[in-house]
């Protein structure tokens, strides 16, 4: 039943940190989180697992469609495999961002995404949960940040796991995943009409958790 459970939709580029401020605002609220990015993520590696070209729609959606994904925390098993460090992946994200252009496969997906809207509240991230999935949602968060600022966040983050990195490299990939993600014609990334904007370049994260939960507790439909 569309509207009957809340859910607050946060959606933007990739890096802009959406993946951590949802996480969190879910946890606070104590709501389910759906990272829709790890669902296009697994649609990927299940094509490629399949021997499925990412540029045929029809055959990637199929596949997407069968997924047998099971989430626990951090943790991503498909079809019983242990994927979440593969999941996170940089070129993972590059994969997915490709199979996410056919509108086969976003409807493939839809469905999925629906099912996590449960009692007491979800809390979705992704590119289009306000634009299409939940257009209906109570409150619309759009994050922006510039591409040299998300490129040395990644930066960090992939250094401090350990992790070798360049930092021209990444922000070439962001650039081209933005591009790709904001001029495809099915779902593109943008704001949805009532989206509120989050520019979070100068922002830490506590910041941005009371930011939005100052929006939910203002506009919030339940309670
Ligand atoms: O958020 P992310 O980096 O995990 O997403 C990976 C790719 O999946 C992203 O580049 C585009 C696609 N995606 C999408 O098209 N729609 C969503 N709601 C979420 C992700």
């Amino acid at each position: 039943l569309p509207g009957a459970v809340p859910v607050i939709a946060v959606d933007g580029p990739t890096a802009s940190g959406k993946g951590t401020l949802a996480a969190e605002l879910a946890e606070r609220l104590g709501y389910h989180l759906l990272d829709s990015g790890a669902l296009y993520r697994a649609a990927a590696l299940a094509a490629r697992a399949a021997g499925v070209a990412l540029d045929d729609g029809a055959g990637v959606a199929q596949v997407a469609a069968a997924m047998a994904l099971r989430f626990q925390g951090q943790q991503v098993w498909l079809d019983g495999r242990d994927i979440s460090d593969e999941l996170r992946l940089e070129t993972t994200g590059a994969l997915a961002s490709q199979v996410s252009v056919h509108p086969a496969v976003r409807q493939a997906l839809h469905d999925v995404q629906l099912s996590f809207a449960r009692v007491p509240g979800l809390v979705a991230d992704g590119r289009d949960m306000g634009t299409v999935v939940f257009p209906g949602a109570a409150l619309k968060v759009f994050l922006t940040a510039s591409a040299d600022q998300r490129a040395e966040r990644r930066y960090k983050q992939l250094i401090s796991k350990g992790i070798s990195a360049n930092i021209d490299s990444l922000r070439a990939d962001i650039r081209a995943r933005d591009e790709r993600d904001m001029n495809r014609s099915a779902a593109p990334l943008k704001p949805a009409e009532d989206a509120v904007l989050l520019d979070n370049s100068q922002l830490g994260i506590e910041e941005s958790v009371q930011r939005c939960l100052g929006w939910w507790h203002e506009r919030r439909p339940f309670g």
